[in-house]
């Protein structure tokens, strides 16, 4: 038997997995996609995804951990080999995705900072293009931005610190402390912001139906592609996560714990968001869905200009207010940078046999040389590239590939689901199967198909053609080249070899 890694104890599993999910998707991303895709209405296609694709794959996802007991190329490829790529397909774009990653929550590091004497002044979103990132224009690089180095070194310093020292030592532990401060911090903010003038207009915004949205295929879409991304699905995080729990774990049970734990911080966060949203129409004499049309609820924008225009107006103390948000931002977003670069620590340390503080340092520090790039003035709008095309043609694409390969090609379904029922309080039935057979990959697959036509119709947000060939799809397309590079290596003493009667 081997001598694997292991969590210390349920709960550590859970808020490792829990941190990993949540992360800035649920305080930037679900709440624009909520507000645009039929408010309160969005309510039937997103837990619909939930059920049919974001918990059945999450179970998949833990299962293979479990079972196969590696990280993503290696479950993968004792699934069957030549399955080995997909696993290093993930794991490549989850480097790509850690190095930019790194940089926002670096920004939101300062921007803590920043809000104790409001230092973005009268006009935050000059501040964050000018002052701030000193922006050079689109797709150029010019040089490094001195305000972002020492958080963008205190973020990898924190990262690979808590990796360095191990699953239990360090994962587990950064999590037991990151998660439940977050969520203590962020319950704080949304108790003051549903408290602030105009945050009742803000929360009907946000929650009025609009019911006849949910005939729009795009809306279907929409949920899905948020569940998939806010449950780090197709990342290689939870096959990785999940190949650290003892023999004895409960499966099914962990996935709807982490799924329901993950939606609740999400609607947490509309509400906060909306209703900080709603005071800053009513300080502007505006309506919310004006200042909406106008500013954008979502992303970088919200983040860095919207919110900080909103702790400049809230009456008390605001750099509090600020401040509280911004850690928020820091703490949701380390406990999912150690996630994902746990992806290639893993990875790597297994496959060319080294230490696990080599590999950090292998892997960590290569990224974070890499992440210098978005640090330097044209940075902005390579990162929004990169992050668009690995998103829509790397994690949404590998998640396709990952359930075709497995519930068609490798017929592994039917093996999981004995696996984890042996363990699991919760029994899959059929329905498991049939989400992940037919409903999902027909998803997935009109989705990919949506995607690919948008692409190719337009330039995406109006960039230079050179950038989105270079950043968006030759990265792309370069993650899958080091899939098939990697995959060719040999394991060092067989380690692919796994007996299934092992289990
Ligand atoms: N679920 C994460 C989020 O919502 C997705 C993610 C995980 C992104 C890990 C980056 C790193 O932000």
């Amino acid at each position: 038997m081997e001598n694997r890694a292991q969590w210390g104890t349920r709960v550590g599993f859970l808020l490792a997995a829990m941190g990993s999910a949540i992360g800035l998707g649920n305080i930037w991303r679900f709440p624009a996609t909520a507000y645009d895709s039929g408010g309160g209405a969005f309510i039937v296609p997103y837990l619909f995804a939930l059920l049919t694709a974001g918990i059945p794959l999450l179970i998949m996802e833990y299962t293979i951990g479990h079972k196969y007991r590696g990280s993503a190329p290696k479950s993968f490829g004792r699934i069957k080999k030549g399955f080995e790529w997909l696993g290093w397909w993930q794991v490549a774009i989850s480097f790509v995705i850690s190095t930019y990653y790194a940089v926002i929550i670096a920004w939101a590091i300062m921007y803590a900072f920043y809000s104790f004497n409001l230092t973005w002044g009268d006009d935050p979103t000059a501040f964050f293009v000018g002052d701030f990132l000193e922006l050079a224009d689109a797709g150029a690089i010019g040089g490094l931005v001195p305000k972002v180095l020492l958080p963008l070194l205190a973020v990898w310093v924190i990262t690979l610190g808590f990796l360095a020292r191990g699953v239990k030592k360090g994962i587990e532990v950064a999590n037991k402390i990151f998660i439940p401060l977050l969520v203590v911090l962020f319950l704080i903010i949304v108790v003051r912001a549903v408290t602030l003038e105009g945050a009742a207009d803000g929360l009907s915004a946000f929650f009025t139906p609009e019911w006849n949205r949910i005939a729009d295929p795009n809306v279907w879409v929409a949920a899905y592609g948020q569940i998939f991304f806010s449950l780090s699905i197709a990342f290689a995080i939870m096959v990785t996560y999940s190949s650290y729990l003892p023999k004895k774990s409960d499966i099914t049970n962990n996935a709807f714990i982490t799924g329901f734990a993950n939606s609740s911080f999400e609607i947490l966060a509309g509400i906060g968001v909306f209703a900080a949203v709603g005071f800053m129409a009513f300080q502007y004499d505006t309506s919310v869905g004006q200042l909406a049309a106008e500013r954008g609820v979502g992303g970088i924008g919200l983040a860095f200009m919207v919110f900080p225009e909103i702790v400049s107006q809230i009456p008390g103390i605001p750099g509090l207010f600020g401040f509280l948000f911004f850690a928020s931002l820091v703490l949701a977003g380390l406990s999912s940078l150690i996630s994902i670069t746990e992806t290639y620590v893993a990875a790597v340390s297994e496959k060319f046999n080294v230490s696990r503080i080599k590999a950090v340092l292998l892997g960590g520090g290569l990224a974070g040389v890499i992440s210098l790039l978005y640090a330097t003035r044209g940075g902005l709008s390579i990162l929004d590239t990169v992050d668009h095309f690995i998103n829509t043609f790397g994690v949404a694409l590998s998640g396709l590939v990952e359930i075709v390969a497995l519930a068609w090609l490798a017929r592994s379904i039917k093996g999981l689901k004995e696996h984890a029922n042996q363990t699991s309080d919760i029994m899959l039935g059929n329905w498991w199967v049939v989400c992940l057979q037919v409903i999902t990959p027909i998803v997935l697959g009109y989705m990919m198909v949506q995607n690919l036509i948008l692409e190719l119709s337009s330039a995406y947000e109006g960039y230079p053609v050179t950038l989105l060939v270079v950043g968006g799809w030759l990265v792309a397309i370069a993650a899958i080249v080091v899939g098939v590079l990697f995959s060719m290596k040999k394991w060092p003493n067989n380690e692919l070899e796994f007996n299934e009667d092992e289990d």
